[in-house]
Formats: C-alpha cells, structure tokens, sequence
C-alpha cells in the first residue's frame, strides 16, 4: 500500500513506534520489500512472538498432564443452579433506555459474576460522556477493563492505553476527557469495551460475560451513532461480526482484517488490539494499514478539526 504521509503524520506514527520503511537501492528492489513506502516494525523476539496474536495475553499455562482414566462416575441428578449469592437479572428495557439510564444500569449491572470482583464497571470515555447524549463519528471496541481501567472507572489508561492514544493520535483523533484538546485534533471518537466490567487476574472473558454485556454495546452504538467503528482484538471482532460473519469464532483475527464489516449498519474495520501490539512490533504496520483503510473508507469523518 502506498502512503503519502505529511510531516506530521510521520511524527505521530513516529509517536506510535511504527517505523518508516526506506526503499532499498534499485538493484534490491525485489521480493516483499519492493513496494513503495509502507509503515513497518521491527520483527518481534521469540518470547514476544509467543503471545496470542489475537488478544495480546500471554500464553496458557501449561496443561498438567492428563490423569490415567478412572472409573466413570454413575451420574447424579443435579438440581438447577441456584443464582450465585448477589447476582441480579439484568435490568429489562436495554434497547429503549437513554443514555444517563444506560449508564446507571451498566453502573449497577450485577448479571454476572464480573460484578464481585470489579472496583467499578468501565462504560467508555468521549465527548460529553456525562449526562447527555455524545454522538461521534468513531467508535472505537476493545475487550475489557484491566487492572488500570478497573480502577481509574475509565478504558485503556495503561500502556494498551498509551499506545491507543498514539494510534487515534495518527489519525488526529484524541479521547474525550478533561485532557485539553491538542491543536488540529479532534474529540470525535467514543472508547469503550466488549465487557464493562474486568475479568479477574485478566483472564480471557468467557462466553456467558460477553453475552450478558452484548445489550449494553448494542445500545451504546445505537445511541453514539458513530459513523465507523474500529474493533480491537479478537473479542471485539467476534462479539461485533457474530450476526454478520458466519462462524467468525472459528475465523483468525488476521482473516477478519482489510476489509470492511457491518454492525447494525455502521461499517466495521477490525485490527490487533493495543496489548498484542506492544509486544509484536512488527504488526504495528499492519495495524497502521487498518487505520488508513477505516480513514479511506470514511474520508469526511472529522478526525480532524
Ligand atoms: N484492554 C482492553 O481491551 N480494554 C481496556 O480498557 C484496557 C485494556
């Protein structure tokens, strides 16, 4: 892909990590370095490259080895779960609420048992996110909060975070908060998660959280009305393209890349999530490709003022 980076841009993805290819001489210009100008990283190590290129976390530890086979136990009647101690049905109504009551409800949402665990739920951060009503033209959806975020009752504040506000950044885009607004920058984008509340130790969100906060994404998008939405990591991707991609849970991140998807009608562009970057330099390239395909795709979206 080429790029006609102005000076600026180049300083913000210089800001980003991402490093400017140079062409090499003529007489090298073959294989997949020959193409003009493009964004690239640096290859990631061997440990870094062991993390989960979907979701940043690293790996699994290992599974203890397998018992020898026991005798199968003859099964036992089970009576129904009995809801866990201080759990409560999620509030009904989710689809007509407004936005101060979508916030109280995610505020006091204790459907799952996330709501033990969290110091506060973490609805999103952007323009005017208090009691009116924001409407922005970027969306961007990450997984959930982690420790930082879980604390500070605000998305994406650790390095994830940092490296988040260098992307929006490049594309002259900045978070809504009390942060005074940089020169030639717009306020146009609205943070938020899959998940409203932290898994603990941060551990993968399992199927059952993601459904039970999916009405609350659902309802933040209908109200944003964002005119694109950009879907970080594979939890996003898979909770925003369920009903539009078949089987997109057994589809890898990277195949959901470059191209663009729908969610309720809004177009979609899926990329690496922050924490996975961080630790796989040599993808920030891509991500960077994903950012200009969002920016071409929505060419008279303000993300700049
Ligand atoms: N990772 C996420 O996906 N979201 C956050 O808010 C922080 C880290």
């Amino acid at each position: 892909m080429s790029l006609d980076l102005d000076k600026r841009q180049r300083a913000m993805l210089r800001e980003m990590g991402v490093r400017l290819w140079q062409p090499p001489p003529a007489d090298a210009a073959t294989g997949p370095g020959a193409i003009d100008s493009v964004a690239t990283g640096v290859r990631p190590t061997r440990a870094e490259a062991q993390f989960d290129t979907e979701t940043g976390r690293p790996p699994a530890a290992p599974v203890p080895a397998a018992r020898p086979p026991q005798a199968a136990a003859a099964p036992v009647a089970r009576a129904p779960a009995a809801p866990a101690p201080g759990l409560q049905p999620r509030p009904d109504g989710i689809e007509l609420m407004a936005w101060p009551a979508l916030q109280a409800a995610v505020a006091g949402c204790r459907a799952c048992a996330l709501c033990t665990s969290r110091k506060n739920t973490v609805f999103g951060i952007g323009p005017a996110a208090g009691d009116v009503l924001p409407t922005v033209d970027w969306l961007v959806v990450g997984e959930a909060p982690g420790e930082h975020e879980d604390i500070a009752a605000e998305p994406f504040v650790g390095q994830a975070g940092k490296l988040l506000d260098n992307m929006l950044l490049a594309m002259r885009l900045q978070r809504g908060s009390d942060e005074a607004a940089r020169p030639g920058v717009a306020k146009n984008v609205f943070i938020t998660n899959v998940l409203k509340c932290r898994p603990p130790a941060n551990r993968n969100p399992e199927p059952a959280e993601v459904a039970q906060c999916e009405p609350y994404l659902k309802r933040q998008v209908e109200l944003l009305q964002p005119k694109m939405i950009l879907a970080l990591g594979k939890f996003a991707a898979q909770s925003l393209l369920q009903d539009s991609v078949p089987e997109v849970h057994k589809i890898p991140l990277g195949k959901l890349r470059g191209q663009v998807h729908s969610y309720l009608g809004v177009p979609v562009v899926v990329s690496y999530h922050p924490a996975y970057l961080l630790r796989s330099l040599g993808d920030k390239a891509k991500a960077w490709d994903d950012l200009c395909l969002a920016m071409s795709v929505a060419p008279t979206l303000t993300h700049s003022v």
